[in-house]
């Protein structure tokens, strides 16, 4: 590397510097990278301008940028925000500047009372999740096949498949106590990783008795990803059949890969939510909720696409634990269910 480590200096990023975070996208990822506004430099601006995103760079002794990650936010008194962006520049790579950079961001959450940052790190290459690791979050789940096959990312292999992400969580102050409702098919794991990764509730029974009123959704389709998330706002009595028909009709356009999010502050969420796996949709994690203090459950069925464990990057034994709990109930749910033709293959 050119540039001395005593000569880097770490700053957040003013609005008029957003061309600087196009170039870094697009120096790492060509055009292949699978958020269209990181290409827009005025949206860019505008974002950080209002507080909506907050990019943290690491500069030389000249002023250029060589690592730089930023937090996302939908309303400024989000309880928790998402970390993306993340790119050093290939000659500055090994040298810790991203863990660095992002630990500038924590440290800015930490300032102004957010829980915490979660963040999805490619399973494409370890490097971004041993980051993660070395700044003390932890892996809550994985979400297979999220990113599009398209994406070429200069760090990692190019074989032309859609990668994983390991999902992060990164406490950065004290959380609230509050329950957390689960499904008894995912009592165990839920438990695990709400305790080990200090999320924020406390998994509880939920009062017996009937779930009574019908399941109300709420799906958001990303052309980006060409996925989709169905949002549960809230699980009602019939929650297998509406997520069977909406996860068909969304496979049936083609798309590739559909998320189920069970909110687990509702007691429904226990009763009911075990629906999902015979609807052919496996564990992938638990996440927190930025509008609310519950955290969420997210679920995944894969249409047709070959997840391979070997091609599943991980960076600590807790992750490979994880995974391998995340691929052995994709495997089982997915043979429940003739319409989700979603594989693991141990290879
Ligand atoms: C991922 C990326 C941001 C990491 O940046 P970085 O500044 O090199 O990361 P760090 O130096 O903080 O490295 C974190 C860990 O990975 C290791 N590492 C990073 N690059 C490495 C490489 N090419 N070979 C071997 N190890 C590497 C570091 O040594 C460190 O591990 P350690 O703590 O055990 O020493 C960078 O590789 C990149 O821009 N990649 C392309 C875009 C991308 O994948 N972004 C992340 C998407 S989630």
């Amino acid at each position: 590397m050119g540039t001395e480590l005593h000569d880097i200096t770490f700053r957040f990023l003013s609005p008029h510097e957003s061309p600087l975070v196009v170039d870094a996208i697009r120096e790492a990822y060509g055009d292949s990278y699978d958020v269209a506004w990181c290409y827009d430099a005025e949206e860019i601006g505008a974002r950080l301008g209002c507080g909506q995103m907050v990019s943290c760079g690491a500069f030389d002794s000249h002023g250029a940028l060589l690592a730089h990650a930023a937090l996302t936010r939908a309303h400024h008194d989000d309880h928790v925000v998402h970390a993306g962006q993340a790119v050093t520049l290939p000659a500055a790579r090994g040298e810790h500047l991203f863990t660095r950079v992002k630990h500038h961001l924590a440290d800015w959450a930490h300032g102004r009372g957010v829980l915490g940052i979660y963040s999805e790190a490619t399973a494409a290459h370890p490097y971004s999740q041993r980051a993660n690791l070395d700044l003390g979050a932890k892996e809550t789940g994985f979400l297979l096949a999220w990113i599009p096959a398209s994406v070429h990312n200069d760090a990692a292999r190019s074989a032309p498949v859609r990668d994983s992400v390991a999902l992060f969580y990164l406490a950065t102050n004290q959380p609230h106590d509050h329950p957390v409702y689960v499904p008894e098919r995912h009592r165990e794991i839920v438990r695990t990783i709400v305790d080990s990764c200090h999320l924020r509730g406390r998994v509880a029974d939920a009062a017996p008795g009937p779930v009574a009123g019908p399941t109300r959704t709420n799906t958001t389709i990303d052309p980006d990803h060409n996925s989709a998330i169905i949002g549960i706002r809230r699980p009602g009595h019939d929650l297998g059949d509406v997520v069977i028909s909406t996860r068909d009709r969304l496979f049936a356009r083609g798309l590739d890969v559909v998320y189920a999010d069970l909110p687990l502050r509702s007691p429904a969420t226990a009763h009911v939510g075990d629906a999902l796996a015979d609807a052919g949709f496996g564990f992938a994690g638990v996440f927190p909720s930025a509008h609310d203090e519950g955290e969420v459950m997210r679920l995944q069925s894969l249409n047709g696409i070959v997840v391979h464990a070997a091609d599943v990057s991980v960076a600590s034994d807790h992750g490979r634990a994880l995974l391998d709990y995340v691929l052995a109930d994709l495997a089982v749910t997915s043979r429940t269910c003739d319409t989700s033709r979603s594989t693991v293959a141990a290879r």
